[in-house]
């Protein structure tokens, strides 16, 4: 946990930002996996977290703004909870620890925001994405669970979209310690791709190191040697000579603060020449994606001059063709690689993409695109200092999706389908890495993981 200190001034902060009324939090509950007492592993609600910090179930908290007062509410174990569970710290003790002095059983929530609706106070909370919280908006403000995410408060949503956006100091060292373990999970897997491997040997390792420094993933392991598939979950594949396997993983620090990487290793330790030129475009594309990333300039330009890269590596390879501008402008590149370069990561991986992936990547200067490709781009905006996001472009051969494209016959002026024909069953290759954007430029975070061939090449256990 930080100091007291942080969450007390955050939330002040935020009290400053929202004009009157009551802001609620609800912290998460157990969620069971196939009866009550036997539940998938906590995770508090990421807001929770960042405004009042304490990381178990049943709590909540108000912030109320026109009284300047804030409650934490929550239970004392009893003696029934102390013989399953063991002793915890009185509630009013813990509250401390994170700067809150009024504490309440959570029984008299439910009177306090009685008491607020019978004066039609203002209420302000978030979007809600489990259906155990909308039941107790429901019971709690009278709102059919249905219509919660109907009458979520915009101007909270802004205010902690700004807070959240620029990562503290002592942020970007949680970070930096996710990324120290996410550094051994890339280099484990980097050792144990050999022909005969399964996939879910290797996955199912690099979780194990993440459990046992008492962290997690960030989110589920995507390990695959079906890396065209973008969010492969599927580990049940045998790793044979020659394959690509897509390693996108990341642990998230004891403190819920993510990271996410991504390396594409050569199965049996030597790329081929056809996937090292592949190789060498995402590299380049990332790595010129990179070094624009700087303050002022908005992420959808950075996002454009990296699939700039990728078309012009594809047109000497003689799978594109034509101007590789306008064939930008047309979307063709989006057939090679048809999502977004990157997200914020914080306390969330996509951070607080729960709030609405627009209000944390778009604003009134920046619109979404509705271009295939373009439109999955999450973070458009202007980067500022503080930033933290992801760099990950890719290129993918997606059979489904070429077979799509030429029977419609299209883009024809840029894709030289016949071509194409011979990377049919190449697989997909990703790198990506996590930045923080400095006063003037870019700062890649954590150790460097092995990313050029020769250093994958190095490390890659060998066949
Ligand atoms: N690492 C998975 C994703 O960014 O969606
Ligand atoms: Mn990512």
């Amino acid at each position: 946990m930080f100091d007291s200190k942080i969450y007390r001034e955050r939330r002040k902060r935020l009290q400053k930002k929202i004009d009157h009324g009551l802001i609620l939090f609800l912290g998460n509950e157990e969620s069971p996996m196939n009866y009550p007492d036997n539940a998938y592993r906590f995770r508090q609600d990421s807001n929770f977290l960042y405004f009042f910090g304490l990381d178990s179930p049943g709590l909540a908290g108000i912030i109320d703004v026109d009284e300047d007062k804030e409650i934490l509410f929550g239970d004392d174990v009893d003696v029934e909870d102390i013989i399953w569970m063991g002793e915890k710290p009185f509630l009013k003790d813990r509250a401390a620890k994170v700067g809150v002095t009024h504490v309440s059983p959570r029984a008299q929530l439910a009177d306090v925001l009685t008491r607020a609706l019978e004066k039609n106070r203002k209420f302000h909370f978030l979007p809600v994405y489990r259906e155990q919280t909308s039941l107790q908006i429901q019971n709690l403000l009278n709102i059919e669970a249905a219509k919660v995410n109907d009458c979520i408060s915009k101007s909270l949503i802004k205010a902690v979209v700004d807070l959240r956006s620029k990562k503290s100091k002592p942020e970007v060292e949680q970070i930096e310690e996710a990324l120290k373990i996410t550094y051994q999970m890339h280099t484990t897997a980097m050792k144990m791709a050999i022909p005969g491997k399964y996939e879910r040997e290797i996955a199912g390792a690099i979780e194990g190191i993440a459990l046992s420094y008492g962290a997690n993933i960030s989110f589920p392991i995507i390990l695959t040697v079906n890396g065209q598939i973008l969010h492969n979950h599927y580990h049940g594949n045998k790793l044979r000579q020659g394959q690509l396997m897509v390693n996108d993983s990341g642990a998230e620090s004891v403190m819920h603060y993510a990271a996410d990487i991504t390396r594409t290793i050569p199965v049996g330790g030597k790329f081929t020449s056809k996937q090292g030129e592949i190789y060498e475009i995402v590299l380049n594309a990332q790595e010129t994606a990179i070094q624009a990333s700087i303050p002022g300039r908005k992420n959808k330009d950075v996002h454009i001059k990296a699939v700039k890269v990728i078309a012009s590596g594809l047109k000497e390879l003689g799978i594109m063709k034509g101007d590789v501008d306008e064939a930008v402008k047309a979307g063709a590149h989006a057939l090679f690689m048809p999502h977004g370069l990157g997200h914020m990561m914080g306390l969330d991986v996509h951070d607080m993409e729960g709030l609405g992936e627009d209000h944390v990547g778009y604003d009134k200067k920046t619109e979404r695109s509705d271009q295939f490709g373009l439109a999955y781009l999450r973070m458009a905006k202007e980067l500022k200092p503080g930033y933290v996001l992801t760099v990950e472009p890719g290129i993918y051969f997606i059979p489904a999706l070429i077979d799509k494209w030429f029977k419609e016959n299209k883009l024809t002026e840029y894709i030289d389908y016949q071509k194409l024909d011979q990377y049919r069953d190449f697989g997909g290759i990703r790198i990506e890495d996590d930045i923080l954007i400095t006063e003037k430029g870019q700062r890649i975070l954590g150790k460097p993981i092995p990313k050029t061939i020769a250093q994958v090449e190095a490390i890659t256990a060998k066949g």
